[in-house]
């Protein structure tokens, strides 16, 4: 865990009110119908056992998408201050992503441009507008630029400008940034959107203090993990003994964003009355979930955010980074003590039943007891994120 103290100059409130939510956000909120009203439809819903296990699927995916397509990295305020480095190996890649001292993000191959060491390494934020190669101590900017070199004098026709980082397009919105992992492909940001990014930045994501963060190795296809993130149906019963009461089970009001989907739905103790209550905390009586496209997923809690970018290594390989936001660092003993256990109650939530439940589902396909995955109405935003995803396997 990462849970740093550091003290913010902005003295956010603690908590949201649906007037702080764009107008798109508050549309779908007043959407979700009274529990006692929702209307779960029948659904008739296969996919193949294949797009989990295959390594042909596998290689399809890692070839038109994401090594076509720009994809999520990671958050914006992982490297909040400009002079900010962070080594990132989640897809395989090992990937730099800095904000340099004029705070633009700019994401590299992290590779020392006179013998490709890696520049950064682990997973701490390093501050300052410098990094300095462990190998020989060449010197680059948070922008890519060579600084210098050890004993310049010793290279014949060294050209700084030339030996820059290889930098991979790149962009930032919302709070998310988003880039190329093959540099010589031709640049496709067609999942970033600006609706998505308006939705993200009523949260504030980019600003909020980035609390934990936690990365899982798991045995299972990325899908697999993402697809608890797509559904209702196993909230009240993987969950029972620990968040599955806090839920009803009932749909989502489901929303596509460009590629992306926003699901919102309301808990437990939601009325349509207690929109209208002032002053009230929107994230206690409403959940809104997002998928990123492809892979990555954001949850609102009533205090904090989770996000989770889900990057595959390998048909039955995925490494997770969790990141959970709070809209302020904890100033005082209960604020820090409400965090701590949330904390605590989210990775056990995610890590020990989320993730879980997608290494033993993964397990068993593997036994090809099944040929196909069936779907009920309760899970319907899993086919809708699959032709989302044959849509850009085709292209
Ligand atoms: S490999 Fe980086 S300075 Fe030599
Ligand atoms: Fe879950």
């Amino acid at each position: 865990m990462n849970a740093t103290a550091a003290a913010s100059p902005v003295q956010r409130p603690l908590f949201q009110t649906i007037d702080m939510l764009t107008a798109s956000q508050q549309r779908a909120i007043r959407a979700i119908a009274p529990h006692d009203q929702a209307q779960v439809p029948a659904i008739e819903a296969r996919r193949p056992v294949s797009m989990f296990t295959s390594d042909a699927f596998f290689q399809l995916e890692q070839e038109r998408l994401f090594r076509r397509q720009a994809v999520p990295i990671t958050i914006s305020a992982r490297i909040a201050e400009p002079g900010s480095s962070v080594a990132h190996d989640g897809y395989g890649v090992p990937l730099l992503v800095t904000r340099d001292k004029d705070g633009a993000a700019h994401v590299f191959l992290n590779a020392c441009t006179h013998k490709g060491a890696k520049l950064l390494d682990g997973c701490e934020v390093a501050k300052g507008n410098r990094l300095t190669c462990p190998y020989h101590a060449w010197t680059f900017g948070t922008d890519g630029k060579l600084i210098g070199a050890a004993r310049p004098e010793t290279f014949v026709n060294l050209d700084k400008g030339a030996r820059g980082l290889a930098e991979l397009p790149s962009r930032e919105a919302g709070g998310i940034i988003w880039a190329m992992l093959d540099r010589h492909a031709e640049p496709d940001f067609s999942g970033v959107d600006e609706q998505l990014a308006a939705d993200f930045a009523a949260f504030e994501l980019p600003d909020l203090h980035v609390y934990g963060h936690k990365q899982f190795h798991l045995n299972a296809n990325w899908k697999l993990v993402l697809e608890p993130f797509l559904e209702g149906y196993h909230v009240q019963r993987l969950h029972a003994r620990t968040v599955g009461p806090l839920f009803a089970d009932v749909p989502n009001v489901v929303d596509t964003l460009g590629l992306n989907i926003r699901q919102i739905s309301g808990k437990m103790q939601f009325t349509p009355d207690c929109l209208d209550i002032p002053g009230e905390n929107i994230h206690a009586s409403v959940t809104h979930a997002y998928n990123v496209f492809p892979n990555c997923v954001i949850v609102t809690s009533p205090y904090y955010i989770s996000v989770m970018f889900l990057m595959p290594t390998a048909p039955d390989k995925t490494t997770v980074d969790y990141f959970m936001l709070t809209r302020r660092p904890p100033d005082n003993p209960k604020g820090a003590e409400l965090y701590r256990k949330s904390y605590e109650m989210i990775i056990g939530v995610f890590g020990g039943e989320d993730f879980y439940a997608a290494e033993i589902s993964h397990a068993g396909l593997r036994t090809g007891a099944i040929d196909e995955v069936v779907y009920s109405g309760l899970e319907a935003t899993i086919p809708l994120y699959y032709d989302i995803l044959d849509g850009v396997l085709e292209k």
